[in-house]
């Protein structure tokens, strides 16, 4: 793997040259993945209109560029957990901290999201979007890390398929940081922070 193009970012936040954050997959490849996922999506939603709901805040960058390659009646609407994670961790704990703005009882549904990792998240989500009866419900996850998974929950429209290692980048954060790199990169266990 490259190191990343980002010195600069980095000599922004105080982290010394040394570091380097490795690259998994760079905005190169994220660019085609997105691409492809907007193909399938425009495919398989020909002629209809989708809601897609971003889950605040990792998945905005990713809902930005895969609403652009679709090529369907498309809007948008966003929603906030809050799930009790500190750092690397997380209680199972998931709480509703900002709303869907319109319905979509009838509607087809895309909920978006940077990363499925335990399946909590996404599980209680569909959860509770399944009780406003929308016409249907899938899952586009940019990244899913199987091996970490608790519920039972899967995603329809998959970008990457990655080992248990923490990610960064591409609106995936480390404590808030990071969220504006490029590339998809990996933060070493011993990252100075
Ligand atoms: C991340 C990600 C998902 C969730 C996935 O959000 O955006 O929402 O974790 O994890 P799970 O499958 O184990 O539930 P995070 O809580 O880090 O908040 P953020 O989106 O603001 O970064």
């Amino acid at each position: 793997m490259p190191p990343a193009r980002f010195g600069d970012i980095l000599n922004a936040m105080d982290i010394p040259a040394s570091q380097q954050l490795l690259v998994l997959y760079s905005r190169e490849q994220i660019e085609k993945r997105v691409a492809e996922l907007g193909d399938a999506i425009t495919r398989d939603y020909a002629g209809e209109s989708v809601i897609m709901i971003g889950v605040l805040k990792g998945s905005a960058i990713f809902l930005a560029d895969l609403a652009r390659s679709v090529h369907i009646d498309c809007t948008f609407d966003f929603v906030a957990v809050s799930s009790y994670k500190k750092g690397r961790t997380t209680s199972g704990a998931v709480k509703l901290t900002k709303d869907l703005d319109e319905p979509i009882e009838g509607k087809h549904v895309i909920i978006v999201e940077d990363i499925l990792d335990t399946g909590i998240t996404l599980g209680y989500l569909r959860k509770i979007f399944m009780q406003h009866h929308p016409k249907s419900l899938k899952i586009a996850a940019c990244l899913d890390k199987p091996a970490r998974r608790i519920e039972p929950i899967e995603a329809d429209y998959v970008g990457f398929s990655i080992p248990n290692q923490f990610v960064i980048g591409y609106g995936m954060d480390y404590a808030e940081k990071f969220r504006n790199l490029p590339d998809i990169c990996i933060l070493p266990p011993d990252f100075p922070l």
